[in-house]
């Protein structure tokens, strides 16, 4: 590559796609791949499993009160990508990510970083929601409790009666806080899980395919509420349906082999794609 992340780091402004891919025209990310207002900065991203590179020189923003969704074909890299966001990839055995990350301008890679607080403040939604087995309160309550968020039970009751309330779920459980949280349904596990993450204030939701599990409904609801959680956190989404995409974000990226071929607005990349590749993968030729 022709130019180091140092120098990408050292640059102010807004670095044009063509120039953070270098030499790699055949990488080069169609469309802006920054935003005004970042939350989040990636520069020239690289993620390899062993020697199997999955992720190549992947650049994106991810700006402030936006919902970012990441779409492709399977194995296109999308999860991976997501995971690099809070350094998820940290726990698999042979992941290496380099490039550059930011939060808030502050390197989320640099050695002296802990992972554990930055995983609070970009906080996780998995494709299958995976409540605690512990009661409702309790999986709200957990995050607070061990980054010692509150300093007593009134102040945790509050924080747990709000994260439900700002995830949609409080008036369906208000009343049974102390029963099983692995005994709602799907829709109100998922919708339990994002109120975990809630509960420790981050500025950053991930998700991914996090309605790949819940039957139309559910996900209608789910969809509404990402929209509303717009208003006070980053969200970036990864999904496989494109109705989703275009129904909940603002932005939406398209991932192939690894690379990052377009990204735009999500109506430009839906109604006029750039990119051929992107184009395949919409009008359903590919993927
Ligand atoms: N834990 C892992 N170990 C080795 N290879 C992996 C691992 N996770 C994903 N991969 C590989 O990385 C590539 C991207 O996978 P993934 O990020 O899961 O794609 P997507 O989420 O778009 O389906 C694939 O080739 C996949 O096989
Ligand atoms: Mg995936």
């Amino acid at each position: 590559m022709s130019t180091t992340v140092e120098e990408l780091k050292q640059r102010s402004g807004a670095v044009s796609a063509k120039e953070l891919a270098g030499d790699r025209e055949s990488r080069a990310t169609v469309g802006d791949v920054t935003v005004a207002d970042p939350r989040m900065v990636c520069r020239a991203v690289d993620v390899w499993y062993g020697d199997k590179q999955a992720i190549n020189g992947v650049s994106l923003d991810i700006g402030k009160n936006e919902v970012v969704s990441m779409i492709g074909p399977s194995g296109c890299g999308k999860t991976t990508f997501l995971r690099c966001l809070n350094r998820m990839n940290d726990t698999i055995d042979g992941c290496r990510v380099t490039g550059s990350i930011t939060l808030d301008g502050q390197e989320i890679y640099d050695k002296g970083l802990d992972p554990v607080p930055l995983r609070a403040r970009v906080g996780m939604v998995f494709q299958k929601p995976n409540p605690f087995p512990k009661s409702i309160y309790e999986n709200v309550a957990y995050g607070p409790r061990i980054h010692g968020l509150t300093n007593n039970r009134a102040e945790l009751d509050e924080l747990v009666t709000s994260s439900l309330q700002k995830a949609g779920l409080w008036e369906e459980v208000k009343d049974r806080l102390g029963q099983p949280g692995t005994g709602l349904s799907g829709g109100q596990q998922q919708r339990l899980c994002i109120a975990r993450t809630i509960a420790v204030s981050p500025e950053v939701i991930l998700m991914d395919e996090p309605c790949s599990a819940l039957d139309p409904i559910a996900t209608a609801v789910i969809e509404e509420l990402i929209d509303e959680l717009r208003a006070n956190y980053s969200i970036a989404i990864v999904t496989h349906s494109m109705q989703q995409a275009a129904r909940v974000s603002q932005r939406t990226a398209y991932f192939h082999l690894g690379d990052l071929i377009e990204v735009g607005e999500t109506n430009q990349i839906f109604t006029n794609p750039r990119h051929k590749l992107t184009e395949d993968y919409i009008t359903g030729r590919f993927g």
